[in-house]
């Protein structure tokens, strides 16, 4: 696991967005998968700059979303689908219909879930996935004592996240919906390229317990730590809880630029 310690959001949203420009410039047709939340919005504004300057295009790439609320319309403005359309979708050059969500209004919620982990296979898999971290440990809307082995499913957010995603619904707990579906923490450790970011000293003690933490299906973030190339873009504040900080600024500052993330 590589950590690179941004002196700011601004900054570290750049560095994650250097890494996906990267993977553009030698695979166009990249599989990316995109994350939800606030963490995720400094590396979407840097895409929105590439593409401004003409050096980044989405145009024959692909996307998958991490998770999304059950039941809540598609054109609801916090489902996941509405917010991934404004954020994302709307300021880049996606071609229609190439950015899938999880359907949370399915009827048959649990086909639906199959479906999907199928058709990211069909897609070739996902080449970079973005991830934020939730203050309990969750990637996706994997909770704790998620399976380190889960598909794509249907799982019940802990209050507490419903608590942390209020502020989406104007502070109103009730109106955060109580189900979700989400990728498996199994799926996501099969993107080829996990880049976590996360901002803020409210991140500092999820952040410590990802990365120096014990591998547990209690923080299934923790999970980043298995994988073969799992980067975390974090900012001072959320590096605050790292024991190893200072080794992490000296590897960075010493790999060589040309490496990328
Ligand atoms: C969103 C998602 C969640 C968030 C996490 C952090 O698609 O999968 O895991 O990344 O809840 O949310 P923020 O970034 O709002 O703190």
């Amino acid at each position: 696991m590589e950590v690179v310690i941004a002196a700011d959001s601004t900054s570290g949203g750049s560095l994650a967005g250097q890494a996906i420009s990267d993977l553009l410039q030698a695979r166009p047709d990249a599989v990316l998968g995109l994350a939800t939340g606030s963490s995720p919005a400094p590396v979407y504004d840097d895409l929105v700059t590439r593409f401004h300057a003409g050096t980044l295009s989405m145009a024959r790439a692909r996307a998958f979303l991490l998770d999304e609320y059950v039941g809540l319309a598609p054109d609801h403005p916090q489902s996941y689908r509405s917010v991934i359309e404004r954020a994302v979708v709307s300021r880049l050059d996606f071609r229609p219909g190439s950015v899938s969500g999880p359907d949370g209004r399915a009827g048959d919620l649990l086909a639906a879930c199959a479906r999907y982990d199928a058709s990211i296979a069909a897609a070739g898999g996902i080449d970079l996935q973005l991830l934020g971290i939730g203050s309990d440990g969750h990637i996706g809307f994997n909770e704790p004592v998620s399976s380190l082995g889960s598909r794509t499913r249907l799982k019940t957010l802990t209050n507490r996240t419903r608590r942390d995603n209020a502020r989406f619904f104007d502070g109103d707990i009730d109106a955060v919906p109580v189900h979700v579906i989400t990728q498996g923490v199994g799926t996501i450790g099969e993107a080829r390229h996990l880049v976590l970011v996360a901002w803020g000293a409210e991140k500092a003690a999820a952040v410590a317990a990802c990365v120096e933490g014990p591998v547990t299906a209690m923080f299934p973030a923790s999970a980043l730590q298995l994988h073969p190339h799992a980067t975390v873009v974090i900012d001072e504040g959320a590096a605050s809880g790292l024991r190893l900080a200072d080794y992490f600024r000296e590897t960075w500052a010493a790999k060589p630029k040309w490496q990328g993330l």
